[in-house]
C-alpha cells in the first residue's frame, strides 16, 4: 500500500489564467498536510501552472491524451506534449471521455500505453452507469473495464486506478461505504491476480467528494485517495478534503 493519500483535483473545462492564484494558494496551504496533492488543470494552463508550482510538492497532470505520439490529429494533445508542458500524470478513461467522446476501453488502453511511453503516470478511471448498477451489472462492467483498459505494460510501472460511479459524478450523490468497499475489493483482487500483489497502485474514489464526506471516504479500507472534480475548483472547498487525509489511515 502507498503511505500517503493522493488527493487529485480535476478541474475539467474550468480555469483561466486568473485561476493560477487558486493553484498557488493550494500549494502554499498543502505544505502542512500529509497527502500528496495533484492538480489537473485544462491543458491551456499546464505550462503556466508548472511555473507557479515550481519548487512545491504539487503534482501536475493532464486530463486526457491522444493514443499516438504525434501526427495529423487536429485539436488533440499527445502525452509527450503534456510531459513537455510540465505534467507528470494523466487521467485516462474518465467517464466524461468514455461517454461524452465515446471512448471504448481498447482506446483507453492505447492511451495508457502512450502515456507510459512518454513517462507519464496514468490514473485510469472505471465506473458503472446508474442503469448498469440498477441492472445488477456493476461487477461485470468494472471487471470488463479493468481487463480491457489496462495494458500489460502496467506490470512494472507506477499507475493509479480511480473508481468513479458515473451516477455519482457531479450529482451530489456519493456511493455508499458498502458500494465503494465492494468495488475496491474487486479492483484489488483483479490487480493482484493480473499483476501480482507487489503492484500497489493508489486506488482512488471519485464522485461528489467534498469536505463533508471526504473523511469518511478516505477512512474506508483500501481507499488511498480521491479524485475530486467540482470541489477542487476553490481553495475553500479543496483544502478541507486535503486536510481530511491527515486523520484517515491509508
Ligand atoms: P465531481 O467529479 O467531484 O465533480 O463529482 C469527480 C470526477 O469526475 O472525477
Amino acid at each position: 500500500m502507498p503511505h500517503r493519500h493522493l488527493i487529485a483535483g480535476n478541474w475539467k473545462m474550468n480555469g483561466v489564467k486568473a485561476s493560477l492564484a487558486v493553484a498557488e494558494a493550494i500549494a502554499a496551504q498543502s505544505r502542512s498536510h500529509s497527502a500528496r496533492v495533484a492538480l489537473f488543470p485544462p491543458a491551456t494552463l499546464l505550462p503556466l501552472m508548472a511555473d507557479v508550482l515550481k519548487g512545491t510538492d504539487i503534482i501536475l497532470g493532464g486530463q486526457d491524451c491522444h493514443h499516438a505520439d504525434s501526427g495529423a490529429y487536429t485539436g488533440d494533445i499527445s502525452a509527450a506534449m503534456l510531459k513537455d508542458a510540465g505534467a507528470s500524470m494523466v487521467i485516462l478513461g474518465h467517464s466524461e471521455r468514455r461517454h461524452g467522446h465515446l471512448e471504448p476501453c481498447a482506446l483507453v488502453a492505447r492511451k495508457v500505453q502512450a502515456a507510459l511511453r512518454a513517462g507519464l503516470e496514468p490514473i485510469i478511471c472505471i465506473g458503472e452507469t446508474l442503469d448498469q448498477r440498477q441492472g445488477g451489472l456493476t461487477i461485470p462492467v468494472l471487471s470488463r473495464q479493468l481487463a480491457d483498459s489496462l495494458p500489460d505494460e502496467l506490470a512494472d510501472r507506477p499507475f493509479q486506478v480511480s473508481y468513479e460511479p458515473v451516477w455519482a459524478i457531479g450529482t451530489g450523490l456519493i456511493a455508499s461505504d458498502a458500494q465503494i468497499l465492494e468495488a475496491f475489493a474487486l479492483i484489488r483482487r483483479y490487480l493482484d491476480q493480473r499483476f501480482g500483489a507487489h503492484v500497489a497502485p493508489h486506488l482512488l474514489y471519485g464522485g461528489s467528494v467534498k469536505a463533508s464526506n471526504a473523511g469518511q471516504v478516505l477512512a474506508l479500507e483500501g481507499v488511498s485517495g480521491a479524485l475530486v472534480g467540482g470541489a477542487s475548483l476553490t481553495v475553500e472547498d479543496f483544502m478541507p478534503i486535503i486536510a481530511a487525509a491527515d486523520i484517515a489511515p491509508v
